[in-house]
């Protein structure tokens, strides 16, 4: 599938460190999966789950899911190491933590383009330090660049700060910068995965400020995500009956139609057309 096609409502973190958890992947309805070999994998195990997720990923079996491995630093003793093991394999994006400006981006990429690959690997960026913030917009435009991932843990704790709305400004910028660039833009994980409610009102929240989908910490919460971030079935008739009347509109010669005493233009019926192309995107990678 089509990287910049595809859904990514729920991507789904696992460290690469944990047979059983990869194996329950396989069978778990995340429209991508981030493999971690940085913050999940403490340092002693590092070296064996690098070991254990590239014979995993050669492997296979995540199919219809995007395959996204998250690296560690080139700042640290793991990271060109991870690279070597990973890249042969063509996972579909790599992702690499603490991004703080274009030049991380393009360490990964010329690095990429001097191994032998059996694809084109586009690389994701982790947004969680306050530099990489700033430095957004020119991260977003760097060489094989498709998509940033919120890092809201780690910026919470760089910024001091106590609540998702302190971090409102940072998650703003970000979205603008992948938008401006189109690139995919996930949201930060939900630390408390037992609690339904809490993740259902952070879902919705993240889609209405406009990302993609969430990052997800457990397998209960996949099923919360995946409703959240999909085009609901009264948004569906909504643009269903918005680009009818427009069309309608047309062909009596006017520029707008109203549908339910709302003005409806060509830019809304853009974003109707999105929305149906988005549900037949969800609808295709379900059935595959
Ligand atoms: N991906 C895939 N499977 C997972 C999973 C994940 N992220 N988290 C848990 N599971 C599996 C478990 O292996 C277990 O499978 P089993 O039924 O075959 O034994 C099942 O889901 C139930 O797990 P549960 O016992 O409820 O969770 P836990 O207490 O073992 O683990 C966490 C809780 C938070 C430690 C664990 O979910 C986890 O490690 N999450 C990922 C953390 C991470 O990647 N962080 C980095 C980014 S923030
Ligand atoms: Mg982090």
């Amino acid at each position: 599938m089509d990287h910049r096609a595809r859904p990514f409502r729920s991507v789904l973190y696992i460290p690469g460190s944990k047979p059983r958890a990869l194996e329950k992947a396989k069978t778990l309805a995340a429209d991508a999966i981030i493999f971690d070999l940085e913050d999940a994998v403490a340092a002693e195990e590092k070296p064996a789950a690098r070991m254990l997720l590239a014979e995993t990923l050669a492997a296979g079996g995540y199919d219809p899911r995007a395959c996204i491995v998250r690296i560690n630093g080139f700042d640290t003793e793991w990271g060109d190491a991870d690279l070597d093991a990973i890249a042969a394999i063509g996972p579909e994006a790599i992702l690499l933590p603490k991004v703080n400006g274009p030049a991380d981006v393009e360490a990964l990429s010329a690095r990429l383009d001097a191994r032998p690959q059996t694809r084109e690997t586009v690389i994701w960026a982790m947004m969680e330090t306050p530099l990489g913030i700033l430095n957004a917009a020119a991260i977003a435009a760097a060489p094989r660049m498709a998509g940033f991932v919120m890092g809201t843990n780690d910026l919470a704790k760089e910024l001091g700060a106590r609540s998702r709305t302190a971090m409102t400004t940072s998650l703003q910028i970000c979205l603008l910068a992948a938008r401006a660039h189109g690139l995919v833009c996930v949201d930060g994980v939900y630390n408390a995965f037992r609690d339904e409610e809490g993740l259902e009102a952070e879902c919705a929240e993240g889609r209405d400020f406009g990302f993609d989908g969430k990052t997800l910490i457990h397998p209960a919460q996949i099923a919360i995500a995946n409703a959240a971030f999909a085009p609901s079935q009264d948004e569906l008739d909504l643009a269903r009956r918005q680009i009818e009347a427009y069309e309608e509109a047309l062909r009596e010669g006017q520029g707008v139609a109203v549908v339910d005493g709302k003005i409806v233009e060509n830019l809304h019926v853009d974003t109707a057309r999105a929305t149906l192309a988005k549900a037949q995107a969800i609808a295709a990678l379900e059935a595959a």
